[in-house]
C-alpha cells in the first residue's frame, strides 16, 4: 500500500521543471490560500495595505525573529537585547530630529487630484492619469500621532507618537544597559518590535505598510574606530545571515546611498536590496540598511553636549550619555553602526526565495515551499495511512504528542496520503511522518523529505533525535 502511494506520487514528477516565484502576487495568493497572511479587516472591506498574519505566518515571523535574536544576542559575546516602549516621551522625537525632518515630499496631480511621493515618480508622470501637471512639493511628517490620557481634543501637551524606528528606544537606554551589564566598547544593543509610519504610498503586499516590525541593532564603538570598515563588516555579516535563511546571494544587491540621499544622522549607509520584482526592469527594493550614525544620537540626547557656540544642544535632557574609556582615560560619545532590517521584508524575501513550482510532462503543477527548516512553520506532519484504523490513528497521535515538546509537529488525516503530502509541501514542512500497518508491528515510521521526496524507515524511539539532526544548523559569525 505504502509503496503504491509512493510510486504514484513520484511518477507524477519524473521529469520535473522547477520555477521560482515570478512575482509578489504569486506569494500573496499562496499566503492567503494556505494561512500565512490575510488582508486585514476584510469583513469591513479591508484597510489599505494592512495585513494579518495567520497560523502559519505568525510561526514564520517568530522563527525569523528568533533566528535573528539567537544569531546576534546568544551566539555572539558582544550584544545585549532590550524591549523598549513603543510610545516614548515626545522630546525623544524632537531631539532625534524626527519631528522636524521625518518627512515625505508630497505633490498633487492637478488633473486627477491624485497625491504622490515626489521622489517616487517615474518620468515626472502621474501614475494614475499620465499627466505632468503638479503642485509644488511640500513636506508631510510620517510619524503617526496619538494622544495620551483623558485630555481635551485640542490639548497640545497630550500629543505623542507611535515610534517610527525602534532605534531611539535603544539610544535612550544606552547607559542603563552599559552600566547594568558592565559593558565595554565595542558592544551592541538589539531590539525587535513594531514601528509605525504614515506612509503616503504603502503597497506591494507586506513590503511597505504603515505598521511593520523592525530588527535593529545599534553597535557602539569608539570615535576613532574604522567606521566605514565596520559598515562593510556588518554588510558581510548580514549577507551571510540572509544566506543561512536560504536567500540566494544572486538575489541580493548592495546600494551605496549617495551623499545627497543620506538621513540627517548618517555619514555612510549601505542598503542591502532584494529582487522583489523579478518581472520588472528595476527589480530591486530595500531589504535593510546599514548606517554609520556617528555620535549624533547619543550626543543629541545628552545634557552636556555643547554646540559650536558653547550652548547646550539639549536643555531638556537630565542625563549625559557619554562613555568613560578606562584605557585612554577619555570621555566621549560613542559612534554607532546600525544594521536595521525589516521583519516583514525578510519574511517576504524568504517566501519568494522558497517558492518553487514543479511541473511534469503532462503540464501538472505542484507548489513546493523550500523554506530553510529552521524557518518552516511546521517541522513535521504526522500522517496516518488509514484513518479508519484506531490503532494507527492512536499511534500517529501519540507520536505527534511526543514530538511536540521538541519541535512543532501537527497531525493530519483529512485526505489521502498524496493530497496530505502535497499540502505539507506547499506550506514548507520539511518532514512528513507516515504511520502505516507495518508500524504497529515494527514500531517504525516512514520519514519523507520535502525536497528530495526520499523516504526512510526510522524507529519511533529514534525519531526525535533523527529529525533534530536533520533540522540544519546555520553558520555562526565570529565576533569582532
Ligand atoms: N533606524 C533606521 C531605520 O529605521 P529605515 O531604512 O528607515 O532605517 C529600516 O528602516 C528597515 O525597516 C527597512 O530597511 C525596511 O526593511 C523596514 N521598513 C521601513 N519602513 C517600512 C515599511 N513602511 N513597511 C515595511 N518595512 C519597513
Amino acid at each position: 500500500m505504502i509503496l503504491a502511494d509512493r510510486l504514484c506520487f513520484s511518477c507524477f514528477f519524473d521529469n520535473p521543471v522547477f520555477v521560482p516565484a515570478p512575482n509578489i502576487d504569486t506569494i500573496v495568493s499562496l499566503a492567503k490560500r494556505r494561512g500565512f497572511v490575510f488582508p486585514s479587516s476584510e469583513v469591513y472591506g479591508g484597510l489599505g495595505s494592512a495585513w494579518d498574519y495567520g497560523p502559519l505566518g505568525v510561526e514564520l515571523c517568530n522563527n525569523v525573529k528568533q533566528a535573528w535574536w539567537r544569531w546576534l544576542v546568544y551566539e555572539r559575546d558582544d550584544i545585549e537585547g532590550i524591549d523598549s516602549s513603543i510610545i516614548l516621551n515626545r522630546l525623544v522625537w524632537k531631539y532625534s530630529g524626527h519631528e522636524a525632518t521625518f518627512n515625505d515630499w508630497l505633490i498633487d496631480c492637478r488633473k486627477c487630484k491624485g497625491r504622490f511621493r515626489a521622489d517616487k515618480l517615474v518620468d515626472n508622470k502621474c501614475p494614475s492619469c499620465g499627466a505632468s501637471d503638479w503642485t509644488e512639493a511640500r513636506p508631510f511628517n510620517t510619524m503617526l500621532q496619538t494622544k495620551l490620557g483623558a485630555v481635551a481634543d485640542d490639548d497640545p501637551t497630550a500629543l505623542a507618537y507611535l515610534r517610527p524606528e525602534t532605534a531611539q528606544g535603544i539610544f535612550i537606554n544606552f547607559l542603563n544597559v552599559q552600566t547594568t551589564m558592565r559593558r565595554k566598547l565595542p558592544f551592541g544593543i538589539a531590539q525587535v518590535g513594531k514601528s509605525f509610519r504614515n506612509e503616503v504610498t504603502p503597497g506591494n503586499f507586506i513590503l511597505r505598510t504603515r505598521e511593520f516590525e523592525q530588527m535593529e541593532m545599534e553597535y557602539f564603538v569608539s570615535p576613532t574606530a574604522e567606521h566605514s570598515k565596520l559598515v562593510d563588516y556588518w554588510v558581510e555579516q548580514y549577507l551571510e545571515w540572509f544566506g543561512s535563511l536560504g536567500i540566494n546571494r544572486e538575489n541580493l544587491d548592495l546600494y551605496e546611498v549617495p551623499q545627497g540621499e543620506l538621513a540627517h544622522y548618517s555619514k555612510r549607509t549601505v542598503d542591502i536590496m532584494y529582487k522583489y520584482f523579478p518581472e520588472r526592469e528595476k527589480p530591486w527594493e530595500e531589504l535593510m540598511g546599514i548606517a554609520w550614525r556617528t555620535d549624533f544620537d547619543l550626543g543629541i540626547h545628552s545634557k552636556n553636549k555643547l554646540d559650536a557656540e558653547g550652548k547646550r544642544i539639549n536643555p531638556d535632557s537630565t542625563e549625559d550619555l557619554s562613555y568613560f574609556d578606562e584605557p585612554t582615560k577619555q570621555r566621549f560619545y560613542p559612534h554607532v553602526i546600525e544594521p536595521a532590517a525589516g521583519v516583514n521584508r525578510t519574511v517576504l524575501a524568504v517566501l519568494m526565495e522558497a517558492y518553487s513550482e514543479k511541473t511534469n510532462d503532462k503540464g501538472e503543477t505542484r507548489v513546493i515551499l523550500k523554506l530553510s527548516p529552521q524557518l518552516a512553520p511546521i517541522k513535521a506532519a504526522i500522517l496516518p495511512l488509514a484513518k479508519n484504523k484506531p490503532e494507527i490513528v492512536g499511534m500517529a497521535k501519540a507520536i505527534k504528542r511526543s514530538l511536540q515538546p521538541v519541535l512543532r509537529a501537527v497531525y493530519d488525516d483529512t485526505g489521502g496520503i498524496g493530497k496530505l503530502y502535497a499540502r505539507q509541501d506547499e506550506i514548507g514542512t520539511p518532514f512528513c511522518i507516515t504511520v502505516d500497518h507495518q508500524s504497529l508491528e515494527d514500531e517504525a515510521v516512514t520519514v519523507r523529505d520535502r525536497d528530495t521526496w526520499e523516504q526512510e524507515r526510522i524507529k519511533v524511539t529514534d525519531l526525535a533525535e533523527h529529525l533534530q539532526k536533520r533540522l540544519k544548523p546555520y553558520p555562526v559569525p565570529e565576533s569582532i
